[in-house]
C-alpha cells in the first residue's frame, strides 16, 4: 500500500474534457474547466487557507478565509467559489490577504473556547491549523457575547455535538444533504444566534439523523466529534481496509492507537463509497473487542456436556480425528463444510479446498444458498455470468431506476445515498415492493410508480411489464438482433405476449392496477438509460431464479445492458457474498463458477491440488440437514456462519445439527449454531487478518490486519491447521499466496494480485490478460455467454397459500442499524435504535384482532409459532405482516417454512402464511430457547472459569 494520502483539495474534482491553463503565484496550472481556483491551487501544491470548504462538498463561500487576488478583478474573491478561467493570474499570498485572513480568524477565535490543549481534536483541528497558517498571534477583541457556555448534546451514542466550538461553516448541514441525503440538519437562527440544529432543534437521537457520520467527518473543529476520539485521543497509525458488514464494501481508514481502534474513517478514495459510510461500518465495530468474544478453543463429546478449554493443537487434532472416524464409519460423503460470506475470499477458498481435497467430496455450500443463489443461477443462464453488471457509480448515469424487492436505505445505505443523489437530480423511480419503504418516498424524491404487489407475485409483475413492452412495440429490436439469441427471443416474445400475461389479466394476481404496470413498463422502456437494482425480495421466493431471469430478459429486451447507467444489479447482502460464490463454495462449482463435472476444469485443480476430485456435485445445505436426520451425514465444519439463526425452519435445523456426531464451529462468538457444536474454534474479526472481500460490483478490495488475531490465529490459518491435521498439506505463509493460487486456477481472477489491488486501490473482476485493470461494466460488446439468452418465465403461484387458518402473509427484511443475524450489531450501541424485532401490521388487520401498538402477538405458521410485539403501520398493506430477524430470541425463522426456489433451494423467506393473535406469554419455542440458551451459556462458562 502506498503512503496514505488524504489531502483535502477544498472543492470536488471536475471531469470536463476542456482544460484551462492559468497562473497561480507565478506557477502555470492546467485543470479541467469548472475547477475552482482553490482546487487548482491545491493541485499545484499551493494551499489556500480554508474553513468552510472541503473537497467532498460543493463550495459554499461563507468563511471568507480563502480570499485571493486576481488580476483585473476588484476586491478579494473567495477561491473556493471562483471557477478557473484561461489566462487568469491569481495571487494567494500577499500582505493584504494575510491581514484580511488574520482578521477573519480573530473573529472566529474570539468566540471559541481556547482550550486547545485539552480539546479532543488537538492536533487534528482545521481551525487550529488555519490559525497557525495565517499567523494569528493575539485576539484583540474583548470578550463579549459568546457561545462558550452552550450545552453539549451527548444523545448520540457515537458522537457529541458541542455547540461552543461551532464556527457555523455549514459543512455538516451540507454533508447531511449532499453526501447522506437525509436533510436532518439546519442552521437555526440568524447572525450571532445561528447554530446547527438537528431536526426541529431536537437532540440528535430524537431527530431524523441516521448516524451515518458524514457531518462528523465534515466538521473542521471539535464540534462534532467521535466519542472514541474523546476517550482515546488522536490516532498514532492507520491502515486502509474494507467494511465487514454489507455488500457495498466501503473502504475505511482504520485509525489506531497501538492495537486499539480510535475510529473508522470512511476512505475518500474508496471506489464504492467515495468517503461516505453508514452507522454500521462507521461506528458499530465495537463487537470486535466485545467481552463475549470467545478466545479459547473448546471441545466436548456431547452438546449436553460442559465445554472444555483446550489448546489449539488439541482442538484441531480432535476435530480432524472425529472427521476421519466418521468417514471411516459412515463413508467419505458423511462430512462436509459451510463457508462464510463474512470471511475473506482466501478463507472461503481454503474451506472449499479442504472439503474437496481433504474430505474428498463436494459437500460444501455457503450462506449465499439462503440469499443470492438464484442470482448466480439466473444471470448465468441469461447473460452468462453470475454477477451484477455495473459499478455503483453507474447509477449516476441512469435516467430511470427500478428498485425491486430491495430497501437499500436500510441494507445498502451508502449506495442508497448515491442513488438518492441521482433521484434528486431528476432520475425517475419505479419501486416494486409490497411495503412502503424509505425508497418510495424520501427527502426531495418520490417514486413515479410504486407497484405495491402481493408477496410472491414478482414473476407475474415482470411478465406483465414484459407484455407491455412487447405488445406496445417498445423493444430495442436493433440490440436484440445484434446481441441476443434470436430463437430464445422469439419464444419469449410469443410467451409474454399471451393475453394471460397482460397487466389486466395479472392485476388480480399481483394486486397492482393494470394502468400502473403499463405506465411503469413504458417508463422503463422509453425513459433513457434504465437500471434495475434488486435484492432478497427477488431471490428469496419459490420462483427466485425465474424472477432473476425475468429481470435479465427485460433488460435485454430494452437494450439496457452493456453501458453505464443501465444493467442488472443484484444488491448483495453480506460483505463477501459475491466472493464466497466466486470462490467455489457451491457443491457443484469449482472457483469461477465452473461445473465440477467438467473434466478439463477438474484436471487443472487435480494437478494443482494433488488429489483426484469427485466429479459428482455434493450436498446443498438443506440436503445436509436431511441427510443428517436420515443418519448418512454426521460431521460438519462451519466457518463464520450461524445457520441455526439464519436458515429457515429453525426447529428442523436444530434437529439436524443435534443428530450430528461432530459439529465444528469457527466463529468470534458462541453463536446459536455453536450451541450445538462439539468443537469450537475461535474466529478472527476483519481487523485481525489480511485478505480480500468482493462487493456487489465484483470489486475486490483489501482487508488489512490492524491488530493481531485475539485468539492467536486468523481464520485462514485455522483452516490450514485443520487440513494439515487431516493429512492434506497446506503451507501458505500469507493470504497473498492463496490469492496467487486462486488467480492461477480461475480465469476471471487471472490478473488479480495483492500488489495490483494495493496499487489500484481495488479491482473489479474479470481481471485477466484481456482486462488487466479489471472490468467495471460487463457485457459491453457481447454477453459473456456470447448471445444473450431469453428464458421463459411462467408465473406459478407459490404452494404457500393463505387460508382461513393462516390468512396473512408474513414477509421479512432488515433494518439500518442491525445486520443480518445481529451477532455483531447487537453487541454495539446500535441496539439504541433497534433493540428487538417487531411485527409490523396494518391498522385494519390489527383492529380486526384487537391488537394495539406494542401488544405481544403470537405469529403462527405451518412450521411453528413465535411471539413479538406489534407495531401498527400503514407501511404494510392489509393482509401482509412484516418482521426483521436480527434477534435469536424472536425466532423469526421458527415460522418460515421449508419451501424454496425450484432451481437453487434458496428458501422462500418472503412468503409465509400466518395467523396473528394477541397473546400474553412467549411461545413454547421461545420458552425452550430461553432454557436451552441459558444451559449452553452455563456449559461454556463452567469450563472457562475453571480453566
Ligand atoms: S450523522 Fe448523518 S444523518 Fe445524522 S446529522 Fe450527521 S450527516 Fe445527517
Ligand atoms: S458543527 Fe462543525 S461543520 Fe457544522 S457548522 Fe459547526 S463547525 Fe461547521
Ligand atoms: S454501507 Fe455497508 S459496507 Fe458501507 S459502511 Fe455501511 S455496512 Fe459497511
Ligand atoms: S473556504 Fe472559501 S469561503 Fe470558506
Amino acid at each position: 500500500m502506498n503512503a496514505i494520502d488524504d489531502k483535502d483539495f477544498g472543492t470536488p474534482a471536475r471531469h470536463s474534457q476542456t482544460l484551462v491553463t492559468l497562473e497561480i503565484d507565478g506557477v502555470s496550472v492546467t485543470v479541467p474547466a469548472g475547477t475552482s481556483v482553490m482546487r487548482a491551487s491545491a493541485e499545484a501544491g499551493i494551499n489556500v487557507p480554508k474553513l468552510c470548504a472541503t473537497d467532498s462538498l460543493e463550495a459554499f463561500g461563507s468563511c471568507r478565509v480563502c480570499l485571493v487576488e486576481i488580476d483585473g478583478r476588484k476586491g478579494y474573491p473567495a477561491s473556493c467559489t471562483t471557477p478557473v478561467e484561461p489566462g487568469m493570474k491569481v495571487r494567494t499570498q500577499t500582505p493584504k490577504l494575510a491581514d484580511i485572513r488574520r482578521g477573519m480568524l480573530e473573529l472566529y477565535i474570539s468566540d471559541h473556547p481556547l482550550d486547545c490543549l485539552t480539546c479532543p481534536t488537538n492536533g487534528n483541528c482545521e481551525l487550529q491549523d488555519v490559525a497557525g497558517l495565517v499567523g494569528l498571534r493575539e485576539v484583540r477583541y474583548k470578550k463579549g457575547d459568546n457561545h462558550i457556555a452552550l450545552k453539549k448534546d451527548e444523545s448520540n451514542p457515537y458522537f457529541t455535538y458541542d455547540p461552543s466550538k461551532c464556527i457555523v461553516c455549514n459543512r455538516c448541514v451540507r454533508a447531511c444533504e449532499e453526501t447522506q441525503g437525509t436533510f436532518a440538519l439546519t442552521i437555526d437562527g440568524r447572525g450571532f444566534e445561528s447554530r446547527v440544529a438537528a431536526g426541529q432543534n431536537e437532540a440528535f437521537m430524537d431527530s431524523e439523523c441516521v448516524s451515518c457520520g458524514a457531518c462528523v467527518q465534515a466538521c473542521p473543529t471539535a464540534t462534532l466529534t467521535e466519542k472514541t476520539v474523546i476517550r482515546i485521543g488522536v490516532a498514532e497509525h492507520s491502515a486502509i481496509t474494507t467494511c465487514a458488514y454489507c455488500g457495498v464494501g466501503c473502504a475505511f481508514k482504520a485509525e489506531m492507537k497501538g492495537s486499539e481502534v480510535v475510529r473508522m474513517v470512511p476512505w475518500k478514495d474508496g471506489k464504492a463509497n467515495h468517503g461516505h459510510s453508514c452507522v454500521k461500518g462507521r461506528f458499530a465495530w465495537g463487537y470486535a473487542t466485545h467481552k463475549d468474544r470467545m478466545l479459547k478453543p473448546m471441545i466436548r463429546k456431547k452438546i449436553s456436556d460442559p465445554w472444555q478449554e483446550v489448546s489449539w493443537d488439541e482442538a484441531i487434532a480432535y476435530a480432524a480425528s472425529e472427521f476421519r472416524r466418521i468417514q471411516q464409519q459412515h463413508g467419505r460423503d458423511s462430512v462436509g463444510g459451510i463457508t462464510s460470506s463474512r470471511c475473506t475470499n482466501e478463507e472461503t477458498y481454503l474451506v472449499q479446498k479442504l472439503v474437496r481435497a481433504a474430505f474428498g467430496n463436494n459437500n460444501v455450500d455457503t450462506c449465499a444458498r439462503v440469499c443470492h443463489s438464484p442470482t448466480g443461477y439466473g444471470l448465468k443462464q441469461t447473460l452468462g455470468e453470475s454477477a451484477g453488471t455495473q459499478t455503483f457509480d453507474s447509477v449516476m448515469d441512469a435516467d430511470v431506476i427500478i428498485v425491486i424487492g430491495a430497501n437499500p436505505a436500510a441494507a445498502h445505505p451508502v449506495f442508497a445515498s448515491q442513488m438518492k443523489r441521482r433521484l434528486r437530480q431528476g432520475a425517475k423511480l419505479i419501486v416494486v415492493d409490497p411495503r412502503s419503504t424509505e425508497m418510495v418516498k424520501g427527502a426531495h424524491y418520490s417514486a413515479d410508480y410504486h407497484l405495491k404487489l402481493k408477496p410472491g407475485t414478482n414473476v407475474a409483475v415482470i411478465d406483465a411489464l414484459a407484455h407491455v413492452i412487447v405488445t406496445e412495440g417498445l423493444l430495442d429490436e436493433a440490440f436484440i438482433a445484434e446481441r441476443c439469441d434470436t430463437a430464445s427471443f422469439a419464444a419469449w416474445k410469443a410467451f409474454v405476449a399471451r393475453p394471460e400475461n397482460s397487466p389486466e389479466a395479472m392485476a388480480d394476481v399481483t394486486g397492482v392496477p393494470a394502468e400502473q404496470l403499463r405506465g411503469a413498463a413504458r417508463l422503463y422502456a422509453q425513459g433513457g438509460n434504465a437500471a434495475i437494482y434488486y435484492g432478497l425480495g427477488v431471490t428469496e421466493h419459490a420462483q427466485g431464479s425465474t424472477m432473476v431471469m425475468g429481470i435479465a430478459n427485460l433488460a435485454m429486451a430494452t437494450g439496457n445492458v452493456g453501458r453505464s447507467g443501465v444493467g442488472v444489479n443484484p444488491l448483495r447482502g453480506q460483505n463477501n457474498v459475491q466472493g464466497s460464490c466466486d470462490m467455489g463454495s457451491f457443491p457443484h462449482e469449482l472457483p469461477g463458477y465452473r461445473h465440477i463435472s467438467d473434466s478439463i476444469v477438474r484436471s487443472e485443480f487435480e494437478a494443482a491440488w494433488g488429489v483426484t476430485l469427485n466429479p459428482e456435485p455434493g450436498l446443498r445445505i438443506p440436503n445436509m440437514f436431511e441427510a443428517s436426520l436420515d443418519g448418512s451425514f454426521r460431521g460438519l465444519y462451519v466457518q463464520g456462519e450461524d445457520i441455526v439463526q439464519s436458515d429457515p425452519n429453525t426447529q428442523h435445523v436444530a434437529d439436524a445439527l443435534s443428530a450430528m456426531e461432530c459439529l465444528v464451529v469457527q466463529d468470534i462468538f458462541l453463536n446459536e449454531t455453536a450451541k450445538y457444536a462439539h468443537v469450537f474454534l475461535p474466529g478472527s474479526s476483519f481487523l485481525e487478518k489480511d485478505g480480500t472481500f468482493t462487493n456487489a460490483e465484483r470489486r475486490i478490495s483489501r482487508v488489512r490486519k490492524v491488530m493481531p488475531p485475539k485468539a492467536g490465529y486468523a481464520d485462514w490459518e485455522v483452516t490450514q491447521l485443520l487440513a494439515n491435521a487431516l493429512g492434506y498439506p497446506m503451507n501458505y505463509a500469507h493470504p497473498a499466496e492463496i490469492m496467487a493460487e486462486i488467480a492461477a486456477l480461475t480465469p476471471t481472477f487471472r490478473g488479480v494480485t495483492f500488489e495490483k489491488i494495493d496499487r489500484l486501490g481495488s479491482v473489479q473482476w474479470p481481471c485477466n490478460d484481456a482486462a488487466p485493470d479489471g472490468t467495471p461494466i460487463m457485457h459491453i460488446e457481447q454477453f459473456v455467454r456470447g448471445k444473450g439468452r431469453f428464458m421463459i418465465t411462467k408465473y406459478v403461484a407459490t404452494d404457500e397459500k393463505v387460508t382461513q387458518r393462516f390468512p396473512l402473509i408474513l414477509t421479512t427484511g432488515r433494518i439500518l442499524s442491525q445486520y443480518n443475524v445481529g451477532a455483531q450489531t447487537r453487541r454495539t450501541e446500535n441496539v439504541r435504535w433497534h433493540s428487538e424485532d417487531r411485527l409490523e401490521i396494518h391498522p385494519h388487520d390489527a383492529e380486526e384482532r384487537g391488537i394495539r401498538e406494542g401488544d405481544w402477538v403470537g405469529i403462527e405458521s405451518r412450521s411453528g409459532q413465535t411471539v413479538l410485539r406489534a407495531t401498527i403501520t400503514e407501511n404494510v398493506q392489509p393482509g401482509v405482516v412484516y418482521t426483521t430477524f436480527h434477534f435469536p430470541e424472536s425466532g423469526a425463522n421458527v415460522i418460515t417454512t421449508d419451501n424454496s426456489d425450484w432451481a437453487t433451494n434458496c428458501p422462500e423467506y418472503k412468503v409465509t402464511a400466518v395467523q396473528v393473535m394477541p397473546v400474553t406469554q412467549p411461545s413454547a419455542w421461545q420458552k425452550n430457547y430461553q432454557r436451552f440458551n441459558q444451559q449452553q451459556l452455563e456449559l461454556a462458562r463452567t469450563e472457562v472459569s475453571d480453566a
